[in-house]
């Protein structure tokens, strides 16, 4: 089931994905948060500090697993996923940093790393929440459009596209890394429930696409119409716009 939730603005559809995320926590304070990284889910993660901060909710007990991690960058340096978990939640929360974990970008043997990984998933004992931003060619952690669907971590190639749109956080295009570690399609789609955050117009477009177009693996995101569980879209009604006009009885 997909149920899309929308908040006029990034700052207040990120305080409903805080709220979806809080309440999986409140139910089960030894949750296992499956976490993302990139633009959209940060305001969701300063009212998640916001509520730790408060004594609403604590991460004492709670475990996570990050999607995806660059290859090449190492975890200070001020790009890497590991810096960027640190930095926007983390740091500022009550987690046992011993709980957290995300795929090493450095490792000299990148499929032992993916294996090692997968192994660190499966001893969790399954994801209670899968938070997941979405790419503007749909991609879901790392998960690029393919002929198919990785089930499990893989070493990934970045596409074009990703390089570009991830290149505005590098000072230039060719410092960008050019792969990366992901967890596999089959391993989100494992979760218990997905929590996606999408805002502004730039996703307004890919967000049909995969909640309403063909499921296919040239549009990643798209396998989460055949998720078991709750699939929750929170997004703002710029991201929500395309779904608004053609899918209004959706919304
Ligand atoms: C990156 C990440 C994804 C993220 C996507 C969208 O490439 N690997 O996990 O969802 O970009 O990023 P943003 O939220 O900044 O648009």
């Amino acid at each position: 089931m997909i149920k899309f939730i929308c908040g006029k603005t990034n700052e207040e559809a990120s305080v409903l994905a805080a709220n979806v995320m809080a309440d999986v926590i409140k139910a089960k304070p030894d949750a296992v948060l499956g976490l993302a990284t990139g633009s959209s889910p940060i305001n969701m993660y300063k009212e998640l500090i916001r509520m730790c901060s408060a004594g609403e909710i604590s991460f004492k007990a709670v475990k996570s697993v990050n999607l995806d991690e660059y290859v090449g960058l190492t975890p200070d340096h001020d790009q890497s996923y590991a810096y960027f978990m640190n930095d926007n939640l983390f740091a500022h929360i009550d987690i046992d940093k011993a709980n957290t974990n995300l795929p090493s970008g450095l490792a000299a043997d990148p499929a032992a790393e993916c294996k090692r990984y997968d192994a660190v998933i499966e001893s969790m004992g399954g994801v209670d929440i899968q938070l997941l931003g979405i790419g503007n060619n749909g991609h879901i952690g790392f998960n690029e459009p393919d002929t198919h669907f990785p089930k499990t971590t893989s070493l990934v190639n970045l596409t074009d596209s990703t390089i570009d749109a991830n290149s505005r956080f590098f000072a230039s295009r060719d410092l960008v890394p050019t792969k990366a570690i992901s967890m596999g399609i089959g391993q989100i789609m494992n979760a218990k429930k997905v929590l996606l955050v999408a805002f502004g117009t730039g996703k307004a477009e890919i967000l049909e696409k995969s909640f309403f177009g063909p499921v296919t693996p040239e549009v990643p995101a798209s396998i989460l119409q055949f998720f078991k569980g709750e699939v929750v879209v929170c997004a703002d009604e710029a991201a929500l716009s395309v779904i608004k006009e053609k899918h209004p009885e959706a919304l």
